[in-house]
């Protein structure tokens, strides 16, 4: 049966560029897992978009001297041309300052208020009198009142990793005062609306109850200790007026916090979705509580919380009857080079600085072979191109292109009809039809390396059948016994095609055509102007190609006409390591 199938994705701050890590924590995995599903036969719906709102794009605006807005949509438009170039098939990619998912997500916080899930309290805040607004923790620094760390920022101290309450600072400082001026903070009373978690405790340690059975390990342990540690009400309001407004009389100058709006994107999102798409009610059939619907959120770990725990409560609260998350597969961080990513030192590989010089799939390998799925990798440029050269295209690329022109040429162009299969032929392709099963069933699992190990695997096990068979030799002996080889290496080719395809689907597509099929595998993401009453938005959308392809052993028909054989892949100069890694470290440009 056809199963529903929701990839929702982690929202990216619109505050510049996404690098390499962001790519490794979510996006790529998620369009993995999209594709996948794709192929064999759900129905997929794969939705994010730009967090438009927050501190972290106010921040980036006042260091370059641009308005929230022009950040927010600077940035959104190069995740447009990221996701384009780097095939990450969105079915949508909004953002979150559209009039629609401002309406649902005030729905939202106007529901759950009405239902009793959200009350009011107040609170003592830190305001700064020069610049006449309550202060973000992160606009704050000072003395930490436990080990007296000198820069201990407003929520925690990075020295001794106390989490703290900015008004507890000893000494507190405006960090939006210019060198030399000194701002005057002041605490004063500020009311705010708090997310009652306390009231969902119990439904959740009942939701998360058949979570040990699959959920990650480094997921499961994160949400263990939170629980432990006991819920409490969350601010869900900031003193901001860069967000979205409270759908309440009386609250100038407050906005929604953008943690609890930008999670509720996933659902606004499949609503705009459809509403796009002309079928305005086709959402639902990812929003419904059924067997056959499963949402899997793809997040970095910083994210596991607000998606295991506070978007969980969410729905609940807004209605009972929506589906929560049936898996969180958040990933690790990924370091380059020997580091940490930091976009403050540059150290870091932009996205669309990558897309700029080199092609989509070979990052996408590489981070697929080196997937921070269960604890922190690295990026180093030297991998990069070694696995390029030795493993891309030496194990694989070459195989392909081998078998392809060697056919092509010997055999008009055509897939060569096969005598009698041999014991090696049958072994080959028994090994084929497993290694197709093994990798579906990790996927399955959202277990990606191991998905990937499977198809490598047989990709080496088909070159060693080549160094056995030797058709090259035997066709100027055997002619028939050569056809046969050429026939079973050509079928093997035709499932690794597919086996590649959620991991490499710009090399698969090419595999695909030159094996003389009709049809796109990969379809195009193209991005459309939607007008609403008082704005206009860009969005990307994914339109799947056209193809009868399945999940299913090769069966490419003898006699089939194949297309002129052409490489893969490129090959990389070694040099493009050190001239890369030289990079890093120095302002971009
Ligand atoms: N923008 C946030 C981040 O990048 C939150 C992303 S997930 C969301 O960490 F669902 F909350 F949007
Ligand atoms: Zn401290």
């Amino acid at each position: 049966m056809t199963k529903k199938i929701g990839v929702f994705v982690a929202w990216p701050y619109a505050n510049g560029m996404l690098h390499l890590g962001h790519i490794a924590g979510a996006y790529l995995t998620a369009d993995i897992f999209a594709r996948y599903h794709r192929l064999i036969g759900n129905d997929v719906l794969m939705v994010s978009g730009s967090d438009s709102h927050g501190t972290p794009v106010t921040v980036t605006a006042d260091q370059e001297g641009k308005t929230p807005r022009q950040v927010f949509e600077e940035s959104h438009a190069l995740f447009l041309e990221a996701w384009q170039k780097l095939g990450i098939s969105f079915d949508l990619f909004t953002h979150t300052d559209t009039e629609n998912h401002w309406a649902i997500a005030q729905d939202f916080f106007a529901r759950l208020l009405q239902k009793g899930f959200i009350y009011t309290a107040t609170e003592n805040q830190l305001y700064c009198e020069n610049d006449a607004r309550f202060l973000p923790d992160r606009f704050i620094g000072g003395e930490c009142p436990y080990c007296h760390f000198p820069r201990a920022r407003g929520d925690q101290c990075d020295n001794c990793g106390h989490v703290l309450d900015a008004t507890q600072l000893i000494n507190p400082q405006c960090k939006l005062a210019r060198p030399g001026e000194t701002h005057r903070l002041v605490v004063r009373a500020s009311e705010h609306f708090y997310l009652d978690l306390p009231k969902f405790e119990k439904r959740l340690l009942d939701y998360l109850k058949d979570k040990d059975a699959y959920w990650k390990p480094n997921v499961l342990t994160f949400v263990r200790n939170w629980l432990e540690r006991g819920l409490h009400g969350r601010a869900i309001t900031r003193d901001l007026d860069w967000g979205i407004a409270l759908p309440l009389p009386g609250y100038a100058g407050k906005c929604i916090y953008v943690w609890f709006e930008a999670v509720i994107g996933y659902y606004s999102a499949s609503v705009e979705w459809a509403k796009n798409r002309g079928i305005p009610d086709k959402w639902k059939e990812w929003w419904t509580k059924d067997d056959n619907v499963r949402s899997y959120y793809f997040v970095g770990k910083d994210n596991i919380p607000f998606h295991t725990i506070i978007w969980p409560a969410m729905l609940l609260g807004y209605d009972e009857n929506l589906p929560l998350p049936y898996d969180v597969p958040a990933n690790e961080f990924l370091n380059l080079e020997g580091r940490k990513f930091s976009k403050s030192e540059n150290w870091a590989v932009w996205i669309n600085d990558y897309l700029q010089a080199y092609d989509a799939d070979p990052l996408r390998y590489l981070l697929s072979v080196n997937m921070p799925e269960f604890a922190d990798t690295e990026f180093t440029w030297r991998e990069f191109v070694r696995r390029n050269n030795d493993d891309l295209i030496a194990n694989w690329g070459n195989l392909a292109n081998r078998v392809l022109s060697f056919t092509y040429k010997n055999f008009d162009g055509r897939v060569p009809t096969p005598g009698d299969l041999t014991e090696t032929d049958r072994a080959l392709l028994a090994q084929s039809a497993a290694a197709l099963a093994n990798v579906g069933n990790a996927l399955d699992r959202v277990r990606f390396r191991e998905a990937i190990g499977h198809a490598i695997e047989l990709a080496r096990q088909a070159n060693v059948y080549l160094q056995v068979t030797e058709p090259w030799k035997t066709i100027k002996t055997d002619r028939a016994r050569a056809a046969t080889a050429l026939f079973v290496a050509l079928r093997v080719i035709d499932d690794l095609k597919v086996m590649f395809y959620p991991f490499l689907p710009f090399a698969s597509n090419e595999l695909h055509r030159q094996l003389g099929y009709e049809g796109d595998l990969v379809g195009t993401i193209t991005c459309e102007t939607f007008h609403e009453t008082t704005r206009s938005h860009t969005v990307a959308m994914y339109q799947p190609g056209k193809h009868t392809q399945k999940w299913a052993p090769s069966q490419l028909p003898p006699g089939q006409s194949l297309r002129e054989p052409k490489a893969l892949f490129k090959k990389l100069d070694e040099k493009i390591a050190d001239i890369e890694r030289a990079k890093l470290g120095k302002p971009r440009g």
